[in-house]
């Protein structure tokens, strides 16, 4: 579906994000022909720069992130729309002198007078621009036009923070106007687990504890933390990934088949799973949190996270952190789901594993099945899409032996389309006004719920073990499933 006539308007403009994100998603919006023709997109940001100047960056941005191939007619009609308004969050001038470039945008280019929001601006900034939105009536609007607001996460540090954020945008903006960008979900691979689990029959059947031994769900990085110190430090693993991405994750791995596929009936779903999620407990024994020193990766040395410019030398942020939640329904009681993620690990791979359990018999003398593990099923989020599905099978011989094989489905195998990058596919379903793929914030807020008390035990007892960068993290993660005989995959 093509996008509608309407402007964007980003804040914090000269941000990362926008850089490599927003602005090169939009030039392939436009490339795939799914943006109007009189689109436009005006930046605002507290830099001295002229239209000219904007226009370069979004220029330089776009030739060098952007996924389709450059084509100048697409660039030039993109960039007759694009303009920059300076100043800061509490100048009202600014704003003023922003409404009115939006409404000359609006006749120069036929947006229909509908306008979406980009807040790329810390939470602490959500309250004032809202309210500037409102104070020079940019959040108005005709009934036949719409205004939609789209903000980044962390929606707050905890459960508190976040019902006083979203009171705040809720001043403003009405839920249904509030989109928020948790980029995950804009992922192929993760709207996939819900056509897998709902389109075929084979694996419903044995999606519950009678048969799924527990989840693992992994977020690893390579990446250390250098120039993130401002966001991160204080912040840690757990709120940075796992109250958003990773609960998302758990939640369309572990919900009910929703009655559609329309936004209030998959949402539905997510929060009737999340309302039955909690932390397991002791979290000494169900939760294992770490911080990375200096060691080897991919043949070259890297800093601890203490050396990294701007941490505290005491820091005790956490870049690793992994917990373990039961999901309270009939379908899950019983079943572990481990969720962990990291900084500097193995390597960058994000995945879900399902594990099941070990056939109740094995009609084979032991020997024969020493080297056969728990069938699993994987969703490969990132890199290598796909999935492997792994099971016991005969090693070829005149002995009766049988080890683990693994059967694979590739996306580059199986597919020539392409699909769009997370944040392409997001921005366009603002535009559409297509909320499916933003979490509500009921499910902000129950992720919160989940994660809070660990984080607050956390915060009372001590500092993250030490793991070695480019490994697996701390051994605390190791000791909270072997203590059930279980481990975690090496993926
Ligand atoms: C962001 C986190 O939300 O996701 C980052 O703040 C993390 O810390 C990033 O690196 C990972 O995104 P992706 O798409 O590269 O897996």
């Amino acid at each position: 579906r093509i996008a509608g006539p309407c402007s964007l308007v980003i804040f914090g403009v000269t941000g990362d994000l926008s850089r490599k994100k927003l602005m090169p998603a939009i030039y392939d919006l436009a490339n795939r022909g799914l943006l109007p023709p009189g689109f436009a997109l005006t930046g605002f940001a507290r830099r001295d720069w002229e239209n000219q100047d904007f226009g370069e960056v979004v220029y330089e941005a776009v030739k060098k992130y952007a996924r389709t191939p450059f084509r100048q007619e697409v660039w030039d009609q993109l960039a007759e729309g694009i303009r920059f308004v300076q100043g800061s969050f509490d100048d009202d001038d600014a704003f003023d002198r922003l409404a009115a470039t939006v409404h000359e945008l609006d006749l120069e280019r036929g947006t229909g007078g509908n306008h979406a929001f980009y807040l790329s601006v810390p939470p602490s900034a959500f309250p004032l621009v809202c309210r500037q939105l409102a104070r020079c009536k940019l959040a108005e609007h005709a009934p036949e036009q719409w205004r939609r607001v789209v903000i980044e996460k962390p929606f707050g540090h905890d459960l508190d923070s976040a019902r006083k954020l979203n009171a705040v945008v809720n001043e403003v903006f009405g839920e249904d106007q509030v989109f928020r960008i948790d980029h995950y979900l804009g992922k192929e691979t993760v709207q996939n687990i819900l056509a897998l689990r709902f389109a075929n029959q084979l694996f419903e059947p044995l999606w519950n504890a009678n048969y799924v031994d527990h989840v693992q769900i992994t977020m690893a990085e390579d990446i250390g933390l250098g120039g993130r110190a401002g966001y991160y430090d204080g912040i840690g693993a757990a709120r940075d990934v796992i109250q958003n991405h990773l609960l998302q994750l758990m939640a369309l791995t572990a919900m009910e088949e929703p009655v559609s596929f329309n936004p209030a009936d998959l949402r539905a779903e997510k929060v009737k799973v999340l309302s039955a999620t909690k932390p397991a407990t002791p979290f000494a024994e169900t939760t294992s949190r770490g911080q990375y020193t200096g060691g080897w990766q991919g043949g070259q040395k890297v800093p601890g996270l203490l050396e990294e410019g701007g941490f505290s030398k005491t820091s005790s942020t956490e870049t690793f952190a992994a917990i373990e939640l039961e999901v309270n329904t009939r379908r899950w009681a019983g079943v572990p789901f481990y969720l962990r993620t990291g900084k500097r690990l193995g390597r960058r791979v994000t995945e879900i594993a399902v594990v099941f359990k070990r056939a109740p018999h094995l009609p084979f003398d032991d020997t024969a099945t020493e080297e056969l593990g728990q069938n699993a099923f994987v969703m490969r989020v990132q890199p290598d899409e796909g999935v492997t599905m792994r099971f016991g099978s005969k090693v070829p011989g005149s002995t009766m032996e049988v080890r683990d094989v693994t059967m694979d489905f590739g996306y580059g195998h199986s597919f020539t389309e392409s699909s769009p990058e997370a944040y392409e596919r997001l921005i366009l379903d603002v535009l559409l006004g297509e909320p499916s793929l933003f979490p509500v914030n009921q499910e902000v807020e129950l992720s919160w719920e989940i994660l809070d008390p660990v984080v607050r035990y956390w915060a009372q007892n001590g500092k993250p073990q030490t793991y070695q960068a480019g490994t697996w993290g701390p051994e605390s993660a190791n000791a909270m499933l072997a203590s059930t005989g279980r481990h975690w995959r090496r993926p």
